[in-house]
């Protein structure tokens, strides 16, 4: 199968047209990432726009990114954060942390958006250290291999009722291939059966497709 359909793009860019509110903000983060030779791997825009949708749905005050890369995935929570609400986003690349710093000044949140610098497993636990939690929402979106351990340290910092989602876990459909060597697949595998082990959790995914390609999201409540 190809990576990408045109018509995918097609949909993505007539759906960002007819719902995603223009704001320059976010052209201006994705221009800078791109100056600086990030990765084009952040959120399409209609799903930056569902985490803004969610975080306003629950009336999060508190969230959790995995991930911020320069910062477009972060900026879209922040549009969905509750006044006076603050985000905690974990980085490990210090030249994305610098990006992403800028964008949150010039979109003028640098002041409710904490970004923690460092391998996120060991921040992760500093979080359960000092109580940080519990979060309202919880976005994982860093590398896919230390999945299974992400959601772990997402439940213990969660609260009923806090919704847990992870990007990236179809791969174009790898993610059937139990046999795979891909740490990636392996990542997304172990964490599924950790889920579905998981008595305190409710879980589904929903496969993807758009403008980066074929893939999907995995939504978890935390029951209890
Ligand atoms: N959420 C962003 C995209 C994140 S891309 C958006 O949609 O806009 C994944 C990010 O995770 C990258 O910036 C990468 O540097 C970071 N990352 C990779 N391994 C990590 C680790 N062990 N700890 C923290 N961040 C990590
Ligand atoms: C890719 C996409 C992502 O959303 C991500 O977080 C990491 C990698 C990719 O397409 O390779
Ligand atoms: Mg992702």
């Amino acid at each position: 199968m190809s990576r990408r359909e045109p018509l995918w793009d097609q949909v993505d860019a007539y759906l960002t047209d007819t719902f995603v509110p223009r704001d320059d903000v976010f052209a201006a983060a994705l221009a800078d990432s791109a100056k600086a030779g990030l990765p084009t791997i952040q959120v399409s825009p209609p799903q930056g726009r569902l985490l803004e949708l969610l975080a306003r749905a629950l009336g999060a005050k508190r969230i959790l990114e995995i991930g911020t890369l320069g910062g477009y995935s972060t900026l879209w929570l922040a549009r969905g954060l509750a006044p006076g609400g603050r985000i905690v986003t974990l980085e490990l690349d210090p030249k994305h942390a610098e990006v992403a710093r800028r964008n949150f000044e010039r979109a003028g949140r640098a002041d409710a958006i904490e970004l923690r610098l460092g391998p996120a497993l060991e921040t992760l636990s500093r979080l359960v250290a000092e109580r940080a939690g519990p979060f309202d929402l919880v976005f994982v979106d860093a590398d896919k291999a230390n999945l299974p351990d992400y959601f772990s340290w997402s439940v213990k910092l969660s609260r009923p009722g806090t919704l847990i989602v992870v990007d990236n876990v179809i791969r174009e459909g790898d993610v059937v291939d139990a046999a795979s060597p891909d740490p990636v697949i392996q990542g997304v595998r172990r964490m599924n059966e950790r889920i579905a082990a998981e008595p305190r959790v409710s879980a589904t995914t929903l496969q993807t497709v758009g403008g980066k390609g074929y893939d999907g999201l995995a939504l978890v409540l935390v029951d209890r």
